[in-house]
Formats: structure tokens, sequence, C-alpha cells
């Protein structure tokens, strides 16, 4: 049988099951994909801890899961631009990624890159369309300074790749064990902690300020002096509201244009994008315990195929 993901309380980890479905048929211009991996964020916690009830209330049972990959299994009438075996990824908003089966309209797909790997791409759209719309926002130019909070995580990883590409000078906040990791991408690391806004200080004016963190980052930005509309926040709302500062994430970028142009560029190597696991779908509960940890360097992936029984790490 099919499976998915589904929720029927409010709660931790525990409230994650996955069950048995019907296969799903794909209705008047609609494609079933046969999900190869999809990714995990941590907007899913928040949602399934019952924290953004009043932003997006939701009937039980729920799926969950934005991002996927995989192969076209039908389509249904109507339906011209995929055909099946077609090699897609793509997203839905309807909760239902992470599942063997997902029904998706047309234009919330697009062929994967055949340089892409399904891992990357099963995770891309919710991170890819975010750093997009968060670099953006501060309209960097050649020679700006930016800060970068989160800089090494599953958006941060991408944002300040795209941020080094405008000709910006890029320093990211994180800690010692991605250091490395952002020298490899040409992006100076400063450690998080305390003394930050000194240390910051210390090293250059800085000129814009993308927080893909929160926790007070925004107040860090105002008293370096970066002006509120170079600041982006896509987590600290309240924050950014207070200081007249943005908050553009996914929603200000998501587009198959968008996608497209960020799966190209991992394709082909201008840009890299880290994953820390890639989980088997069975081990969805500790998949889902690491992202909580907020350690991840780029992505925790789900894994679809059955054959994939242990979590699998870079080396
Ligand atoms: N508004 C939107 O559209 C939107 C879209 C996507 C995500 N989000 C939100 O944006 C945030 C980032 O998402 P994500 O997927 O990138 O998360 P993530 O992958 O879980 O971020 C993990 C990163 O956080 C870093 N980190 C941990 N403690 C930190 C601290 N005190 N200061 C700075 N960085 C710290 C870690 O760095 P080290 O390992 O080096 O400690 C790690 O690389 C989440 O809160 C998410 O819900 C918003």
């Amino acid at each position: 049988m099919p499976r998915a993901v589904e929720l029927n309380a409010y709660g931790d980890v525990d409230q994650l099951r996955i069950v048995d479905v019907a296969k799903p048929e794909p209705k008047a211009g609609e494609v079933l994909v046969r999900v190869v991996a999809a990714g995990t964020n941590p907007g899913e916690i928040s949602i399934r801890e019952g924290y953004l009830k009043e932003m997006f209330p939701m009937d039980f049972p729920f799926g969950q899961g934005t991002d996927f990959a995989g192969r076209v299994d039908a389509v249904g009438p109507g339906v011209s631009e995929f055909a099946p075996g077609d090699e897609v990824l793509g997203w839905t908003f309807q909760r239902a990624a992470q599942a063997d089966y997902v029904v998706s309209g047309p234009a919330n797909l697009i062929r994967k890159p055949v340089a892409l790997d399904w891992f990357r791409a099963g995770s891309l759209f919710i991170v890819a369309t975010t750093a997009v719309g968060a670099v953006r926002a501060v309209a960097l130019k050649p020679g700006d300074v930016v800060a970068v909070s989160g800089a090494a995580g599953g958006v941060g990883s991408l944002a300040v790749q795209l941020a080094r590409r405008t000709g910006a000078r890029v320093i990211g906040i994180a800690s010692d064990d991605s250091a490395d990791f952002l020298r490899s991408v040409g992006v100076e690391p400063i450690a998080y902690g305390d003394g930050l806004e000194e240390r910051l200080r210390a090293l250059a004016p800085i000129d814009a300020f993308i927080d893909l963190f929160g926790g007070g980052y925004i107040d860090i930005a105002l008293k370096l002096g970066v002006a509120p509309q170079r600041i982006n926040s896509i987590i600290d709302f309240a924050g950014a509201q207070k200081a007249g500062a943005k908050t553009d994430g996914s929603a200000a970028a998501a587009s198959r244009d968008t996608l497209a142009t960020v799966a190209n560029l991992i394709a082909w190597g201008e840009i890299v994008m880290p994953l820390t696991a890639i989980y088997p779908f069975a081990l969805l509960r500790d998949a889902y315990t690491e992202l909580a940890r907020r350690k991840a360097r780029g992505k925790i992936v789900l894994a679809l195929d059955p054959a994939i029984t242990e979590p699998l790490r870079p080396l």
C-alpha cells in the first residue's frame, strides 16, 4: 500500500505517523507523482506543535511536507506538459509531500535537471525560494557588506552563496562547526554568542542584514546602524514590524522560474547545496528530532525508497 504521513493531534514527534493510504487518482488538470525524496522544514515542527494554528487552521487528520521530487506516474485529462516517466521536482501547499504519491498541478512542477540528484531536488523548493526572496529583499550590490544569521542552515547555505553572487562581501553568523563550510563558499564566518555586535562592528561597517534565525538579530542589525529597509528577517515577524524591517521569504519569490534557476545553479555546480542527512521515510520521527536541534548544515531529506533503511550522511 502507498504510505503517507498523518497527524491526528498537535504534539511532539510521536504524533508523526506513517499510514497506508489508497493510491490517489489524478483528476482533470492534475499530475500524480511517485515521490523519490521529500524535504523537511522547521516550520513543519511549529505547525505540528500547534504554534501556527491561528495562521494555518487545519482539520485533523492532515499530512505534512511541501517539497518533493519524483517521477510522473499518471496525468489527468487535459495535462499535456508532463507525461508518465518524467522526472520532476516541485511543491504542494496541501501538506502532502511526505508520501509515496503526491497529486500536484503542473504549475507546481518543473523538470528535474539531469545533473541534479533526487535528494537535493526533493528538498529544494522552500529553501530556494526563501533564500532568493531574502537576498533580493536587501538589494545587494557589489562591495556591500551583508551579515547573515543562520548562515549554514537549509536556507542560509544557499542564501550566503546567492548573496556572494551579487558581488557583496558576506559575513556568515554560525558556530565554529560551520566555519569551514562557509569559507569554502567564499563567506567569512563569525561565531554567534557573546560579543557578536562588537565583533561585527570591528570587522566592517555592515550595509545589510539577513536574519534567518530570529531571537534578537534585528536589534543587533539596528545597533550596527543598518537601515531598516536593508534588514530582512524570515522568522522574527514581530521584531521586523517593530523595526520597520522587511520579512520577505518563500512567498516573495515562489515561482517555477525561481525554482528552476536555483535547481540549475546547483546541478551545474555554480552553488553547492549541502545535505546533513538522508533519512529513510520509516525514520521520520528521527529526522524531525534531528531537525529540531537546529544544527543542520543544509538539508535533512526523506528517502521514500524502502531499500534505504539507515540514515545516510556525508563522510
Ligand atoms: N518566512 C519564510 O518563508 C521561511 C521559509 C523557510 C524557513 N523559515 C524559517 O527560517 C528559519 C531557518 O530555516 P532553515 O530551514 O534554514 O533552518 P535550519 O536548517 O534548521 O537552520 C539550522 C542552522 O541554524 C544555525 N543556528 C543555530 N543556532 C544559531 C544561533 N544562535 N544563531 C545563528 N544561527 C544559529 C545552525 O548553525 P550551526 O550549526 O553553525 O550552529 C544551523 O546551520 C526557521 O526558523 C524556519 O522556520 C521561514
